[in-house]
This record gives C-alpha cells, structure tokens and sequence, in this order.
C-alpha cells in the first residue's frame, strides 16, 4: 500500500502548527511565564525554541520523511533494533499524554457550552474557582465531556490524512488566528493595558534562576509537539522532494508566534483588573471569566476564548491520537478504522481514572501526586526529553552519515543548515541530559 501524503506543503505546515498550537500555548504559557516573573522568561524560552526546538523538530521530520514510518519504524530503520524501543517509548507516551489531554479537552468543551448559559461570568474569583472545582470534582460531567472530545478527534482520524487532519487542520488554524486577533484587539484596547504588555516583555534578569531554564525547556518541548515521535508521524507524510528544514522553520515561527499573542492577550487583561496571573493551572478557567465579567459584551468574548481553546486542543489531540493509530497501521496493517475506535476507546478508559483522580479517587496518590499528576510529570519531565535524547543521538552519531548521504542527493539544504547538525550533534545532547538530571 503507498503511504498517504499531505496534499500540500501548506496543509503540512499548518498541521504541524495545529498539533504544536494547543493547551500549552495557551493554558500552559501564560501562568508558567507570569511564574518566572515575565520578560526574562520570555526572551529564554525564545532562543530555547529557536535552537533546541527547532533542531529536534527539523531531526524528527527528516526521520519520519527519509523512512516513511511511524516512530518505532523510524527508529528501526536509522538505528537498528535496540533503538526500535525509543520508538515504543513514544507511542506509550503519546498515549498517556492523549488520555489526560482528552479530559482537559473535555473542559474547554464544558467552558464553551457553560458560556452561553448566565452565572459564569462574574468578578468573583472565590465562585469561579468553586464552580472549576465543583465541575472538575463531578464524578460524571467531566467523564461525558471527556468522551465527547475523544469521540471528535478519533472521527477526525477516521477520516486519514488528507480529508481528516489536513483539511480539519487548515479550516481551524485559519478560524483560530481570527479569533485570537479578535480577542487580542480588545485586550490591548482596555485602559492601562500598556503596563501590562510592558510587565509580560520586559525582562527583568535579576529573577533568573536555574530553574526557569528547566522550565522554558520544558514547555518548548511540550509546546512545539516534540520529544514523542509526533512531528516524525507528520514528517513520514510528507514528500521526499520538499525541504522540510525549512518547513520546520515555519511550524516554530507560526508557533511562537502565537503563543507570544496569547500571553499579550491574557496578561494585559489579567494586570488591567488585579487578578494574579500566577494563579497557576486554574488561570485560563478561572480568571479569564473574571476577565471577561468586566468587559462590554463579555459573554461573546467568553464563547469566542472557549471556542479558540476547544480548537487548539483538538489539533493537538488529533496528532497525539495519529502517532498511536499509525504505529498500529505500520507495524500490523490494521485497517485505519478498526484501529482508531479500539485506540479511542482505551485511551478513553484510562482517561476516566485520571479525570476520577482529580475528584472521588484523589486519596490515591502516588510519590505525592494523583493520577493525572503523574502522568502529566512522567512524560514531559522524563520521556519525552528521553526522546528528544534519543532523536539527537540517532541523527547527530548514530546514523550520521546515512543522514548525510541522503541528504546530499536529495533535496538542496540551505546554508545554514549545516549549523543545525552540528548543534544536533554536541549541543542538543549535552543540555537535554542537564534538563533530564535537573528534574530527577
Ligand atoms: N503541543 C501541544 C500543546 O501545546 C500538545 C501536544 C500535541 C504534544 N502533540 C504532542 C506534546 C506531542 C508533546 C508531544 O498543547
């Protein structure tokens, strides 16, 4: 069977951007940077993107497009059998990440539909955290909207390549810019939002600290969709005559670019109406409908934000849901459809505990945190910087030389491509092992 591609480069850009795009730009960015005290945050957590996000992304694709396979397949075909388990590693953790992921989808979901009904929109904050917790707590709610959001993302895979994540892709980040530039026009509109802007970019180095370094590392991994095989998925789609050092280029940029106009379209806000921006994971859904209490016609902007998150996250969901079914497709030839409801139906099941882990079950904790806790930690603090490890050693020395041979015939690489080996060779390895054994 021939492998299905993207039906252009465009549609595989904004794929990529879409599965980057998602909570962590937008429910993750925001709280972690007003943590690290702002700007000097910010200017860290750019070169991070800009180097080790871009060079692990731009390794990830060129394995996927050289060996037109799923991670394990990719893995297996650069490194042989030992370094197939790498491969596995990302598929196990692409399907942990979807089981949470899903619940918290399945808030957007709840937040969205909650918006067109009164009494969600107050400057009570006390109320907004109740009505988070009484909801997150519910042992039934969260459950039937996390289902609700597994069930949409797998009728997008159902669907394949082209005529499911392509096009839902395309529609939706093209939906979602508008809507973000809405919502930004009437943030930087209020008054005194200028000292907002001014507190988010900044910086103040003297709030530096080896653990913001961690941190920027961290959410530019998580953010940019890297570390478990995803962007090799994409890549493997892609054609072997386009240059997706480039394209890779493109994805972080439109990325950054857009996690940089959420944080001006959050923190301005937050600042204008003395909220505390570092309320931490609770920030998108409790106080933004504070935020929006305040402002004339609110309750549009409120369906507007719960509409762009619902969007964000289910691009996302879709890639995460795509490196599971097509390890299944690869390895065991099932059929597509097959494959995607059992995998969904899984994912989903282990989901329900993580979301019961929040609420009934939350005595049940393991090294101090509940379910959902750990699977969050356990793969983007230990797998997925594991992966991204294991993608650099693979291209910078392992099958070094088989990537140059290729890459000599293949398409012409620019310039400064030749920049990007080297630092895949020495310096992506070296600070990864540091993140790594920081966070143990
Ligand atoms: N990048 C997405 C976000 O910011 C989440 C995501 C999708 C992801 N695919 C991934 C994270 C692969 C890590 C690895 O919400």
């Amino acid at each position: 069977m021939t492998r299905a591609t993207w039906g252009s480069r465009i549609g595989f850009i904004l794929a990529a951007a879409g599965s980057a795009v998602g909570l962590g730009a937008i429910w993750k960015f925001p709280y972690v940077s007003a943590k690290n005290g702002g700007g000097a945050f910010l200017i860290i957590f750019l070169i991070m993107s800009f180097t080790l996000g871009i060079c692990i992304m731009i390794a990830e694709m060129l394995m996927g497009q050289i060996s037109r396979k799923s991670p394990v397949g990719a893995y297996r075909f650069f490194g042989g059998k030992p370094f197939s388990l790498a491969g596995y590693m990302g598929v196990l953790c692409g399907f942990i990440i979807l089981s949470f992921y899903s619940v918290v989808g399945g808030w957007t979901l709840f937040y969205l539909g909650r918006s067109f009904q009164s009494g969600l929109l107050t400057s009570d904050v006390r109320v907004l955290k109740t009505i988070f917790e009484t909801f997150v707590e519910n042992p039934y709610l969260p459950i039937l909207c996390h289902a609700l959001f597994m069930g949409i993302t797998a009728a997008i895979i159902v669907c394949g390549i082209q005529k499911g994540i392509e096009r839902i892709s395309k529609t939706l980040m093209a939906l979602l810019f508008l809507v973000l530039l809405i919502l930004l026009g009437r943030s930087l509109t209020l008054e005194g939002a200028i000292d907002g802007v001014l507190h988010f970019i900044v910086p103040d180095f003297s709030k530096l600290s080896a653990e913001m370094f961690l941190d920027a590392m961290g959410l530019a991994f998580f953010s940019l969709s890297l570390g478990m095989g995803c962007m090799m998925t994409y890549g493997s789609y892609v054609n072997r005559d386009t240059n997706v050092a480039t394209s890779a280029v493109c994805v972080t940029g439109l990325t950054i670019g857009i996690s940089f106009l959420v944080g001006l379209m959050i923190l301005p806000a937050v600042y204008v109406f003395g909220l505390n921006p570092a309320e931490g994971p609770g920030l998108t859904f409790i106080v933004m409908p504070a935020v929006f209490s305040y402002l004339l016609g609110g309750t549009y902007f409120a369906i507007l934000f719960f509409f762009l998150l619902f969007v964000a996250a289910l691009t996302s969901s879709i890639s995460l849901m795509e490196v599971s079914v097509s390890f299944f497709i690869d390895e065991f030839a099932t059929p597509r459809k097959l494959t995607t409801v059992i995998l969904a139906i899984v994912m989903f099941t282990i989901g329900i505990f993580a979301s019961l882990s929040l609420g009934v079950l939350k005595e049940f904790t393991f090294f101090g945190k509940t379910l959902f806790g750990l699977m969050d930690y356990c793969t983007s603090n230990i797998m997925m910087p594991l992966g991204a490890l294991m993608t650099s050693v693979v291209v910078g020395w392992r099958s070094r030389k088989m990537f140059q041979d290729y890459l000599s015939d293949g398409v012409r690489y620019p310039k400064w491509f030749s920049y990007i080996s080297i630092f895949c060779r020495f310096v992506a390895p070296f600070l990864i092992l540091i993140i790594l054994f920081q966070n143990l």
